[in-house]
């Protein structure tokens, strides 16, 4: 069943709350602080909402995270049951250093249709809408990737361009990419936002591709559903710790490769409010007595694919 269109306010609200909060440490060195704000904003805003939500990806494991721990009901307990990953602070180093691209983020599924990604590593590939789905694959070579696409948008691989984060695990596909002469978006941090920049020509991004948070890859993966954009993600495990609780959480084959419909399916919100600009969205404005916030939604259900700018009243 479709989620009411009526929730995609509410998650807004969510995530520009959790966004204004995170704003007040930005530039203060403290990543600790400015997570923390935008966590207990966000679980405080969450548990007003009528809905009987789970956190599915959050801030940890019970044990590690107090707030918003994975398993932890939010909401009045009233309504709808939802399946929700939260964000609250997406680019802790960008936040601390007051630098462009910190998000607060959330999706939001119905019960049972987003994947309970455990906290490790996942290796991604996205492209853009409208490529068939023939034409990139996590198995293929970086070489093959590049070659497929250019041959698919009928371009030169150095007319192509492809984000991924700057990792020494990186070298050797960069170095291919390099070769290749595909132009390079290489980002610090923030592979949310670098996923979705696929999403839209206006970013000139073609690939995006590379090595960064599991849950992070959830969380775009919701967003590229509703872009009818493709993904695909592997998990990659550091060590025995990381493989126990991947277990624990029901991921049998290790080595399994997810398409996008086995991450994310039915109807899903998806919203991502920007705390300092970045490439997707402004971060928070203040004057006298408003705060300005842009936040990205998608509603998979509605079509909706936009950029909701907001101005609220700042409460003391
Ligand atoms: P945080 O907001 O938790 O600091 O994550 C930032 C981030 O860049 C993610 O966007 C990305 O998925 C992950 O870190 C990459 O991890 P690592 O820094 O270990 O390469």
């Amino acid at each position: 069943m479709a989620i009411d269109k009526k929730f995609i306010d509410l998650f807004v609200n969510v995530t520009s709350k959790a966004a204004l909060a995170s704003y007040y440490t930005v530039g203060k060195k403290n990543k600790i602080d400015s997570d923390k704000a935008a966590t207990d904003s966000m679980r405080s805003e969450l548990n007003k909402i009528e809905m009987n939500g789970k956190i599915v990806i959050g801030e940890g494991e019970l044990d590690e995270a107090p707030m918003l721990y994975i398993g932890e009901l939010v909401g009045t307990k009233k309504g709808p049951d939802f399946d929700i990953a939260v964000d609250p602070l997406e680019g802790t180093n960008f936040a601390a250093n007051n630098l462009p691209g910190a998000l607060s983020v959330i999706a939001v599924s119905e019960k049972n249709k987003l994947f309970n990604a455990p906290e490790t590593y996942m290796d991604k590939i996205a492209v853009g809408k409208n490529i068939s789905s023939d034409v990139i694959d996590l198995d293929f070579s970086t070489k093959k990737n590049i070659e497929n696409l250019a041959q698919f948008k009928n371009k030169e691989p150095n007319k192509l361009t492809a984000c991924i984060l700057e990792r020494p695990r990186h070298k050797k596909i960069i170095d291919e990419l390099k070769e290749l002469k595909v132009n390079l978006k290489l980002i610090n941090d923030g592979d949310v936002s670098g996923a979705l920049l696929v999403s839209d020509d206006k970013y000139g991004v073609d690939i995006f591709l590379g090595i960064g948070g599991g849950p992070e890859g959830v969380l775009a993966a919701s967003a590229l559903d509703s872009f009818g954009c493709k993904f695909q993600g592997r998990f990659l495990f550091k060590n025995n710790n990381d493989i126990l609780r991947a277990k624990k959480m029901g991921i049998e084959d290790l080595n399994k490769k997810y398409a996008l419909k086995e991450i994310v399916s039915g109807d899903s919100i998806f919203c991502a409010t920007g705390i300092t600009s970045g490439d997707l969205v402004k971060g928070i404005s203040l004057n006298e007595n408003n705060y300005i916030s842009e936040t990205l939604v998608t509603h998979k259900a509605s079509n909706l694919k936009k950029i909701i700018k907001k101005e609220n009243i700042l409460t003391p």
